[in-house]
């Protein structure tokens, strides 16, 4: 079919909205079309060129929430009419990462996928027969997707799909930080470093765990107060002497759970050392730039301190993402407030705008 997408043509320059084709679903592959979409840093980075692992032309876009409009063969667990969330990570159940359950990160379709291919190592969009690769398996920048079964989560039809698609990313990443990832224990004293969408996930995921006390650590007193209304107790304005602010607030110790959302190095070091000794967790979740290191004193670890990373905020999507969106419908987490502009595909490249500007949480296109 043809369509309209946004397509990276060329890094650093702006996303052009052109008509482009896209092939019927093949074994394994589920036709999605698109309700509405997040637009990420993910997306940004990736069409400055500053990812050394990015290719052009591809359709940009992983944050999708949507409707099945038609399955391939052997296509078992959707149907048509279901309301799916795009997977970036997806959840075969069958590779040894699944099995394993120990880590949310899949090994089915990686390779291909890092690639800009579906698992069949070929593509479904083209544009005069010349192939477009897909982006991070999702490419939902676009009126429709094809993406296989084991990257979409099937969602309640009650939730708003313009809700929805937060939980494709940023939103999940924090909850899930807090959540699955460092499992955070009910009374403890948490510590988030970056009030954006993942840290204000976390600070929410944080509240759903029990913690007894929620310090959001920001540069902007704006995104400080959305971390009120997400359930921090208390927020500070980030700066160097935060890390001896923490340890003055906990009798000398650090906090039980610190939280990284900036992808900055200097940061994560302020969150491995605002950790509690004896067993404080440090999770990062921010990407750190190319090439850059975190810098830790290895007396920190030997007293007890531990650093986790988290990918996708170590969620099993297909599992995961409709429970967390379940408890958005339950009334547990406001979304509402994430959602700064509403934006239509062909203001795609206001949304990156927005963000470079640090105008609002997210922006939604919403293809209606
Ligand atoms: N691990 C994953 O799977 C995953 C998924 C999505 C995003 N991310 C990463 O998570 C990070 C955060 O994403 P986001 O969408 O929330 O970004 P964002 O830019 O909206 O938020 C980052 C926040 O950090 C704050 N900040 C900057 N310097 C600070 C400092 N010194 N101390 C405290 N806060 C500071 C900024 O003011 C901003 O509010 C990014 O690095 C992003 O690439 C990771
Ligand atoms: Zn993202
Ligand atoms: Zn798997």
């Amino acid at each position: 079919m043809r369509m309209t997408a946004a397509v990276l043509e060329q890094f650093g320059e702006p996303l052009v909205i052109t008509d482009v084709d896209l092939d019927e679903p093949k074994a394994g592959e589920v036709l999605v079309r698109l309700v509405a979409c997040g637009v990420c840093h993910t997306d940004l980075y990736t069409a400055s060129g500053v990812d050394p692992s990015g290719y052009a032309p591809t359709v940009l876009g992983h944050e999708g929430a949507g409707v099945v409009e038609a399955v391939g063969p052997a296509v078992e667990s959707l149907k048509v009419g279901d309301h799916v969330v795009t997977l970036f990570s997806p959840q075969c159940r069958e590779c040894e990462h699944c099995l394993s359950g120990q880590t949310n990160l899949c090994l089915a379709i990686r390779a291909q996928q890092n690639l800009g291919y579906l698992p069949d190592g070929t593509t479904r969009l083209s544009r005069d027969g010349e192939p477009i690769r897909h982006f991070m398996g999702t490419s939902t920048f676009a009126e429709y997707t094809v993406m296989p079964e084991i990257a979409l989560a099937k969602v309640n039809p009650e939730a708003p799909l313009e809700a929805a698609c937060l939980f494709a990313c940023g939103l999940s990443t924090g909850l899930g930080a807090a959540m699955y990832t460092a499992g955070v224990r009910r009374g403890a004293t948490c510590v988030v470093f970056g009030a954006g969408m993942v840290g204000l996930g976390a600070v929410a995921g944080c509240r759903l765990q029990g913690a007894g006390r929620i310090i959001c650590v920001d540069l902007s007193p704006d995104r400080l107060e959305l971390a009120v209304g997400q359930g921090a107790t208390d927020t500070w304005l980030a700066g160097p002497e935060i890390v001896e602010r923490i340890l003055a607030e906990t009798r000398g110790f650090g906090a039980d759970y610190t939280f990284e959302a900036t992808g900055r190095v200097d940061v994560m070091r302020q969150a491995v050392e605002s950790a509690r000794m004896g067993w404080g967790l440090c999770t990062v979740a921010g990407v750190a730039g190319k090439g850059e290191t975190l810098d830790v004193i290895p007396r920190w670890l030997i007293q007890g301190r531990r650093i986790a990373g988290s990918s996708f905020g170590g969620l099993r999507g297909r599992d995961q993402v409709p429970e967390l969106v379940n408890r958005y419908l339950a009334g547990e987490i406001d979304v509402e407030p994430f959602i700064s502009h509403r934006l239509s595909l062909r203001d795609v490249n206001r949304a990156f705008e927005l963000m470079e500007a640090q105008d609002g949480i997210r922006s939604v296109i919403s293809f209606a």
